[in-house]
């Protein structure tokens, strides 16, 4: 079976690399892909919003399967696209429908969701631009620190933590009136603050059916310790020690099926991975998003840990037939560092040729944002390099991640020194 794969990030290379193990794999395509996914299958200049593009492409590659990485091309209805050309019809597809993908696209819907289908989630109200007046008047009866959310993408920066009311008010009338996200603020979140511990589930569904994919820990800010600004992610971890059998069980019962039950009942044909960030609160899971995707970095931990043949349950997800379907998880710790760009995630430079990485294991050395040029590969993202070191501890993991990470390097390239070492501390004190 021909596969294309859409995206061009550490996520894209980590799926790119589990499906070509797959004997059902036969060419891999990757659009637009990235310097290490031509390591594994063809990269295509196509990008991955260039719907008449990719569906022409499809066509004349005989491609049966197409797996759609990042958000943006589900949110703006790739599967629609696909689904009302004739000449495309026939080719399965991993990503949910334009509808289904507004639990990312938009989290007032997503909160109705959840409030109508009794999936724990933080209590909230939603405001729109002419209503910055009862917002502020909200606000005063909450109580800090305060969540606003803009409903809209807005690149992973649309959530402001307000310590004060005072402070909230001043955040709220820069989203809803200054339009700080643009359109995304033209509609905002105010939310109750919870306190807990987060994790990131992931589901693949084909809208009955459900397999549960290993779950993680991302690490978002860019300093150890949980330091400065958000990221798109510095780091990963899996299995999460806090996230234990009961707990996960009560994931499946009260997140899980409520979601997919939810999905059904809404009338939204879901066929794709539904990404669960949740907070682990004394024990009981609340849902703080959805989204449409598998999670980045966290992919780069989880592919690590799946037995199974991915293409096979990417295609029973595609045609519906997931339930003749169990995941094989191994019970192996994954630990993934990102290396990025000095400066990230404000202004960095691009284009610093990469030097160690045909020395660089064992650990596996996922490309993020990488490109070639002439001989060499440079660097050409913020995120430039996703590894993951295996073990049968957290700590060996680690090791091999960081033994690996010290042999590649750069100009300025920057990565985290603490990814995996506030798990490692809870599994002791709970070995205690
Ligand atoms: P999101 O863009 O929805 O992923 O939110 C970004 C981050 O904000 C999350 O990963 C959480 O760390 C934090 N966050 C979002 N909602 C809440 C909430 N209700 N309480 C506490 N933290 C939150
Ligand atoms: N690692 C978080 C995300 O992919 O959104």
């Amino acid at each position: 079976m021909n596969i294309l794969l859409i995206g061009s990030g550490g996520r894209e290379h980590a799926l790119a690399w589990k499906m070509k193990q797959s004997p059902r794999c036969s060419k891999l395509y990757i659009a637009p892909g990235n310097a290490g996914t031509s390591l594994v299958g063809e990269n295509v200049a196509i990008a991955a919003d260039n719907f008449p593009a990719l569906g022409t492409f499809c066509i004349e590659k005989e491609i049966s399967l197409v797996i759609v990485g990042p958000e943006a091309p589900l949110v703006q209805g790739i599967r629609d696209y696909f689904e009302s050309r004739n000449e495309l019809q026939h080719i399965r597809m991993v990503g949910p429908g334009k509808r289904g993908a507004q639990l990312e696209g938009s989290k007032d819907f997503s909160k109705q969701f959840m409030q109508r289908h009794g999936v724990p989630t933080a209590k909230s109200r939603t405001f729109q631009s002419h209503e910055s007046e009862q917002a502020l008047v909200y606000l005063d009866q909450c109580t800090p620190p305060i969540v606003l959310k803009a409903d809209g993408l807005a690149a992973g920066k649309g959530v402001i933590i307000s310590p004060t009311i005072a402070e909230a008010k001043h955040t709220i009338l820069e989203m809803l009136v200054n339009k700080k996200f643009g359109e995304a603020s033209s509609k905002v979140l105010i939310e109750e603050f919870l306190d807990g511990i987060e994790l990131s589930v992931f589901v693949l569904t084909d809208g009955t059916s459900y397999v549960v994919l290993p779950e993680a820990k991302d690490y978002k800010r860019i300093g150890d310790g949980d330091t400065g600004p958000n990221t798109g992610g510095m780091g990963a971890a899996s299995p999460v020690v806090f996230a234990g059998s009961a707990f996960m069980k009560k994931v499946e019962t009260q997140v899980i099926v409520p979601t997919i039950n939810g999905l059904k009942k809404d009338g939204i044909a879901y066929k794709g991975f539904i990404f669960i960030g949740l907070m682990n609160m004394k024990g009981e899971p609340y849902v703080i998003e959805y989204n449409a995707r598998m999670g980045d970095p966290e992919t780069e931990a989880v592919m690590t840990r799946i037995d199974s043949d991915l293409v096979e349950l990417l295609e029973a997800c595609a045609t519906g037939e997931l339930h003749n379907k169990t995941i094989q998880i191994n019970p192996h710790y994954a630990v993934t560092l990102i290396m990025a760009s000095g400066g990230y995630p404000d202004s960095f430079e691009k284009g610093h040729a990469i030097t160690g990485l045909n020395a660089a294991s064992p650990a596996h050395v996922f490309h993020a944002g990488t490109s070639r040029k002439e001989n060499a590969i440079v660097t050409s993202g913020g995120r430039v390099l996703a590894i993951t070191g295996n073990g049968t501890s957290l700590e060996a993991a680690a090791r091999q991640a960081y033994e690996t990470a010290a042999k590649i390097s750069w100009k300025d390239a920057y990565y985290r020194k603490d990814i995996s070492q506030d798990l490692a501390r809870i599994e002791q004190s709970a070995a205690r």
